[in-house]
């Protein structure tokens, strides 16, 4: 049995992991939160308020705790004050475990909602410069490939998200000449699963935590099941901030304010793009060495049954 604590445990991502680390009955879990308590968590579950600007109250809350995950959003948040003070409370209450939101890319260039992340790493480091004061893992499983049956739910908790594969219209966003483009993809099942492992697991978490549920080029992608029409956009203009395509993403992550909307989806096509084909959605693979036995869903399997009889 493990003591673990979920920050940010509210969130649709931690949902799915929280059940999967549920589902074997041994562990003892608690969910910090700003606020009170949701009306759909478990009665096994504990449910503690918190304030992540009193380092007191975060340490009287991790007290007892052997591994923290923590899922608490990032742009809400843009020096990461709340994540940090997490960390720090983390070493001084003694827990042994600690993942960092990040459950996205390995690179983070050109994604700047996603630069919180880099801080947080950076802190890790600097906190562990003289000696390892708290062992921690980045889970990157790359994009969650649930997105790719947009609009349709694939997962429990995790809504829908519109990309730059739109597999309901046909049509895609590619950069011309980086087709070869790596991006891995992972459904949130496959990483509250592997995360799950890593929990049950008793020797030292690698500090990556790469996940790779499929690695695949962007024309892979492309040759699943449909027959695309490709939007085939210019790097000088990417750079330029300019997205030249017939179409744009429309449906924003419900954490972003409206008025910001139409510059974040943009920036989110562009972002995409332009770091993919600097290989920062190529994850590492520790998780699936540790777990070999691990059976990840395959892209053209998820595909077929996502999109099976639908228009
Ligand atoms: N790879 C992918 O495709 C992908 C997709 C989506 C998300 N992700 C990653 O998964 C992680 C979780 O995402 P999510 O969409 O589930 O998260 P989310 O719903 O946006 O946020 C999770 C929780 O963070 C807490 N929170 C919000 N602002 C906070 C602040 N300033 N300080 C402390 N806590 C705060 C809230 O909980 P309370 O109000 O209860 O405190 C919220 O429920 C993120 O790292 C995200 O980048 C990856």
């Amino acid at each position: 049995m493990v003591r673990i604590a979920v920050a940010g445990g509210s969130g649709p991502v931690s949902r799915e992991v929280i059940d999967a680390l549920m589902s074997s009955g041994k562990h003892d879990i608690t969910i910090l939160s700003r606020s009170a308590q949701k009306s759909d968590i478990a009665p096994e579950i504990t449910w503690q308020v918190v304030d992540y600007n009193d380092k007191p109250n975060l340490i009287r809350a991790l007290r007892g705790i052997h591994t923290l995950l923590s899922f608490v959003q990032i742009l809400s948040d843009p020096d990461q004050e709340s994540q940090k003070n997490l960390i720090d409370a983390a070493i001084i209450s003694g827990v042994k475990r600690f993942a960092p939101s990040e459950y996205g890319s390995k690179g983070t260039v050109d994604m700047h909602w996603w630069h919180g992340k880099e801080k947080v790493r950076r802190y890790l480091e600097e906190v562990n410069g003289n000696e390892r004061v708290l062992e921690y893992t980045l889970f990157q499983p790359g994009l969650f490939l649930d997105y790719l049956a947009f609009p349709y739910k694939t997962a429990k908790y995790l809504d829908p998200l519109q990309s730059i594969f739109d597999f309901q219209n046909c049509r895609a966003i590619v950069m011309e000449g980086h087709e070869g483009a790596i991006i891995t993809l992972t459904t949130v099942a496959d990483l509250a699963a592997v995360i799950a492992r890593a929990v049950d697991y008793d020797g030292r978490w690698p500090t990556t935590g790469g996940i790779r549920g499929n690695r695949v080029t962007f024309s892979q992608i492309l040759e699943i099941g449909r027959s695309f029409v490709v939007d085939q956009v210019k790097l000088e203009d990417l750079e330029a901030g300019k997205l030249k395509a017939s179409w744009g993403l429309e449906a924003i992550h419900p954490a972003v304010p409206v008025d910001q909307a139409s510059e974040l989806l943009k920036a989110v096509s562009i972002g995409i793009l332009l770091s993919s084909s600097k290989g920062a959605w190529d994850s590492s693979d520790e998780m699936n060495q540790l777990f070999p036995d691990h059976d990840f869903t395959r892209i053209d399997d998820f595909l077929e049954k996502a999109w099976e009889g639908m228009p």
